[in-house]
């Protein structure tokens, strides 16, 4: 008898475990919602481009070429193409799913399709190692030009305005790691309260308090600001690309790969991060005139047109700076582009570059606050999460609530995480996002195989396959090789979102489920009492 009530309370478990949502249910929801279908295939190239190009190119390059031991040096270009390979196979299959299933809330929603309840809680939360934890990263490499665009002006600004304590304007690790590298010790210049140090990086406080504003005010006007954004970066880097071609010595792409593999392979892992943000398109579903079509357009199109910018910037950059192993200056490393203009005496296209990619990484923070904030509230709406999240502004009819509880842990967020832990740990939650995709596609292709699709992923399962072996072999080399807190930091967020799930998001839904069926049978009971 036990053990019959075992496997039935093993069953049920299972059951509740992988519940899945009906397709036509959640097209159906999504039809009532009623967003407005305003964005075309050349919004959504110029949202994907605003999405993806950002501190990838404008920051995290420096260190994927020249990290001594590590970096790829001149390969970069090589590594570049190695991510966009990985993000191509998967970018095929979100255009599958949206435009099979064109509702808001990406991944999390295709999870919930075809691997149930449990593996849809599983990729929200790690989405947000994309979205929230990325979204920190950019703040920080924002915070990073702002002062060096600041610096541009130390001859008529105050000295404390230009060149404030590092305490104020940098997150703990990077402060310390800065003091160390110039002989200063960090504990005597570092404040101390109760005993706990405490650096605060105001930029990043200040921009992200402001994006929080402008998302809680309403989209519309946010899309269009990405807009002008887009040119304005897209700009600055053709500057940096035709200004310094002049610069290039051909002889600073030998060797071309001095940490052979290993540089090549880790350059791709890094650089990784400097394409994502396409997935966001898939998000916007709901808002797209023609989904079907469009979606896969806009989604490729983007991951094209910023693969070609990549491998631009990366020849040049490589071009004229050495990225052979020896070390590189740390202004490089923050701000790779500025610095090589500055270096190269062209002042006025270093200053140029400050303030395009101050737009650019302003346009990558809007939308990934945006696509963390519409995840977190559609799982809110599936009672992952507690419902006031869903309590909408009285006048912007945006969830202002969740979009601050955002706002303020990405904030707390820039105290501790510095620009590299933050984009890797965004790079494992990516990965793994998009592996799920791929694992997504194949399945419902098993499973529901007469569904319309609209845009097929071309020689399945192949395809599919080969982004499945290529984000699980980028995750596994670099775990190997490089021991990073980001590479401890990833299993925990993992266990952290499971005892969520567990003490929360299961319990509520069961909940729910006892609810609906009481309803139901006291509305029989009645039915049957009055006949
Ligand atoms: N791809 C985005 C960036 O590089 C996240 O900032």
């Amino acid at each position: 008898m036990t053990e019959k009530n075992n496997y039935h309370s093993q069953s049920s478990l299972m059951r509740s475990l992988l519940k899945r949502k009906n397709p036509d249910e959640m097209m159906a929801d999504a039809e009532k919602g009623g967003l407005e279908k305003t964005l075309g295939v050349w919004d959504l190239i110029i949202l994907g481009v605003g999405a993806i190009i950002g501190s990838g190119i404008f920051a995290i390059v420096g260190v994927a070429a020249a990290t001594p031991g590590t970096g790829a040096g001149p390969a970069l270009m090589v590594s570049m193409v190695i991510a966009a390979i990985a993000c191509v196979f998967s970018a095929l299959c979100y255009s599958e799913f949206s435009s099979m299933i064109p509702v808001a809330g990406g991944a999390y929603i295709y999870t919930f399709a075809t691997l149930g309840e449990f593996a849809a809680w599983m990729v929200g939360w790690i989405l947000m190692l994309e979205y929230a934890i990325g979204y920190i990263a950019v703040a920080c490499a924002w915070s990073n030009h702002f002062m060096q665009f600041l610096n541009g002006f130390k001859s008529v600004l105050p000295a404390c305005i230009t060149n404030p304590p590092i305490w104020l304007v940098s997150d703990f690790r990077s402060a310390g790691e800065y003091l160390t590298s110039q002989g200063i010790s960090p504990e005597s210049v570092i404040p101390h309260f109760a005993g706990i140090p405490v650096c605060i990086n105001l930029p990043a406080f200040v921009i992200v308090a402001i994006i929080t504003m402008i998302l809680i005010k309403g989209t519309k006007d946010s899309t269009k600001m990405a807009a002008i954004m887009v040119v304005v970066k897209l700009g600055v880097i053709a500057l940096f690309v035709i200004a310094g071609a002049f610069y290039v010595k051909p002889e600073n792409w030998v060797p071309f790969a001095p940490n052979g593999f290993q540089g090549l392979f880790m350059g791709a892992f890094i650089i990784f991060f400097a394409y994502i943000g396409f997935d966001a398109l898939a998000t916007a579903a709901e808002e797209c005139k023609n989904p079907q079509k469009d979606l896969p357009i806009g989604i490729i199109g983007s991951l094209l047109v910023t693969t070609v910018v990549y491998v631009l910037v990366a020849l040049v950059l490589t071009g004229v700076m050495k990225t052979n192993g020896a070390p590189v200056p740390q202004e490089f490393l923050k701000a790779p582009m500025a610095y090589i203009m500055e270096m190269v005496g062209q002042n006025w296209v270093a200053g140029l570059i400050s303030v395009g990619s101050l737009a650019g990484l302003t346009s990558v923070l809007l939308v990934l606050q945006l696509a963390a904030t519409r995840i977190l509230y559609a799982m809110s709406r599936d009672n992952f999460l507690p419902s006031i999240f869903q309590k909408l502004h009285p006048k912007f009819n945006t969830p202002h609530i969740l979009t601050w509880v955002v706002g303020i842990i990405c904030m707390i967020g820039t105290l501790t995480l510095d620009l590299n832990v933050a984009s890797e740990l965004c790079n494992f939650g990516t990965f793994t996002s998009f592996i799920i995709v791929c694992v997504a596609v194949l399945i419902l292709r098993k499973i529901d195989p007469d569904r319309p699709r609209p845009f097929k992923v071309p020689f399945s399962p192949w395809f599919p396959l080969a982004g499945i072996i290529l984000c699980t072999g980028l995750i596994i080399f670099s775990m190997v090789i490089k021991h990073s807190l980001s590479a401890l930091l990833f299993p925990v967020w993992v266990i952290v979102g499971i005892a969520i799930y567990a003490c929360y998001g299961y319990k509520k839904n069961r909940r729910l489920e006892q609810n609906d069926i009481l309803e139901e049978i006291e509305k029989n009971e009645r039915k049957i009492t009055t006949k």
